[in-house]
């Protein structure tokens, strides 16, 4: 059974394991470890309870933008380990992290893409997102973003 929850210490372990096969520039635990204690309510695991020890199959988080007149929430980055992709947790991660951003006054969601990751900008899209721009060599290696944003007012 697969259970969404805010993460705990003994996560990030399996959690870092999951960044580090996912990404090509992945996060450091320290940096995990801080996002855990400035924003712990959005920062959500995926957990699969199906063994006595809870394995980590996911995870979702963001920052909430509050220098605007509106709050808007920024996906800061979301992964599920390889065996575990395509069976819809990622999309059920998502959406529960979008209901805790906008539970917390955002009206809505921004977040950056690779322009080569055609798999998370389809991921995207089919929770609603729009690609709004274009950032001309935002990561460290030059490579373009996609800048995509979800209105949640739109909902409310
Ligand atoms: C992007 C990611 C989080 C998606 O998680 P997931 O649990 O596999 O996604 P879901 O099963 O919820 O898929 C939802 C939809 O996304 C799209 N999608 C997901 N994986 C896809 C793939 N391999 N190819 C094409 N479309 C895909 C599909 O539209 C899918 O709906 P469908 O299965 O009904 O066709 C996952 O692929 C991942 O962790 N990738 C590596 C890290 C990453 O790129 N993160 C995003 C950084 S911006």
């Amino acid at each position: 059974m697969i259970r969404i929850r805010p993460i705990q210490r003994q996560d990030f372990e399996q959690l870092t394991q999951i960044e580090f096969e996912s990404f090509t520039d992945p996060y450091p635990k320290e940096l995990f470890q801080f996002l855990a204690g400035t924003q712990p309510d959005q920062f959500l695991v995926a957990v699969d309870t199906k063994n006595e020890t809870e394995s980590i199959l996911g995870y979702a988080v963001a920052d909430i933008d509050r220098r605007k007149q509106s709050k808007v929430g920024h996906i800061l980055s979301i992964a599920i380990g390889k065996k575990y992709q395509r069976r819809g947790f990622g999309s059920r991660l998502l959406s529960k992290l979008i209901n805790v951003l906008k539970s917390k006054g955002c009206t809505g969601v921004v977040l950056e893409v690779r322009v080569s990751n055609n798999v998370a900008h389809s991921f995207y899209q089919k929770l609603g997102f729009r690609e709004v721009k274009r950032s001309r060599r935002f990561y460290d290696d030059d490579e373009d973003a996609l800048i995509m944003a979800l209105n949640l007012e739109e909902e409310l």
